[in-house]
């Protein structure tokens, strides 16, 4: 099934497909109850464009799923975000291959850059880890604030704030072009603890969504007594 796949570095005679793309970015974050940094239509045209971006296409010449590059702190951080596979072609390895191609791309368009990538699913850690991405925390990632100005959109945006920019629902994933272990340690690394990350993943969506609850509860609490005072 694998093979049927074509999946190339997108351009603009793909624009056409950019409004359908977007539609199914919101709606599988709906239907995961996860959030995601909302992307318009134009900006996805734009990546094409500008050849920063990877497009698969299905055996019936629709599209298959896609990807696009984003160059952060002048092109020290790169960040390959936005990965999407449309739902008639999941479980059948597009992502995998959509993702080693927009690394690929990423290497040779920064090669001094720093490639990372934000994720709630298993499934891209582990594609992640099988490219040589290690788990790392915020701290790490670039700390331009354009970059994290795009996360305003999400729905978990307080809980980022909350936690000062250092943690939240995603997990963060890293390849340093200078320093960086082997595609076969890192995934022998994410093997062995792939349980953990899972439960892990879990208990960080349930434990900062109580923590969200409450403080909302708590700030409504406060807003209800100062109220009383006006
Ligand atoms: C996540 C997503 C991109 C995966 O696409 P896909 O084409 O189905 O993934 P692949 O078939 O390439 O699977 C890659 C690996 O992840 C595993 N996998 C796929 N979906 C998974 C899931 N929901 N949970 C756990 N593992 C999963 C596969 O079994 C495969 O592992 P294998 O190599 O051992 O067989 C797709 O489900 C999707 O578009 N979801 C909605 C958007 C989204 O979550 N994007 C990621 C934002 S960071």
């Amino acid at each position: 099934m694998n093979q049927d796949f074509k999946v190339i570095v997108a351009d603009e005679s793909h624009i056409g497909y950019a409004e359908e793309i977007c539609i199914e970015m919101e709606e599988s974050a709906k239907a995961r109850g996860t959030g995601i940094a909302k992307r318009s239509p134009d900006y996805l045209k734009q990546k094409m464009m500008e050849g920063k971006a990877v497009i698969a296409f299905g055996p019936d010449d629709g599209w298959a799923g896609f990807c696009y590059i984003e160059s952060w702190g002048h092109g020290g951080y790169v960040a390959n975000s936005g990965l999407i596979v449309s739902p008639k072609y999941r479980k059948g390895g597009v992502a995998k291959r959509i993702k080693k191609q927009i690394f690929e791309l990423s290497k040779k368009k920064y090669p001094d850059s720093k490639i990372f990538g934000l994720t709630t699913g298993l499934a891209v850690m582990k594609i992640n880890s099988e490219l040589g991405y290690e788990p790392v925390t915020y701290s790490e990632l670039t700390q331009d604030e354009a970059f994290w100005q795009g996360c305003k959109s999400c729905v978990n945006y307080d809980i980022l704030m909350s936690k000062e920019r250092k943690n939240c629902l995603c997990t963060a994933m890293l390849y340093d072009p200078k320093d960086h272990y082997t595609p076969e340690e890192t995934t022998k690394a994410f093997v062995k603890k792939e349980k953990i990350y899972e439960r892990f993943l879990r208990f960080k969506q349930k434990k900062f969504m109580r923590n969200l609850k409450r403080n909302n509860f708590i700030m409504g609490l406060s807003g209800f007594f100062a109220s009383l005072f006006l």
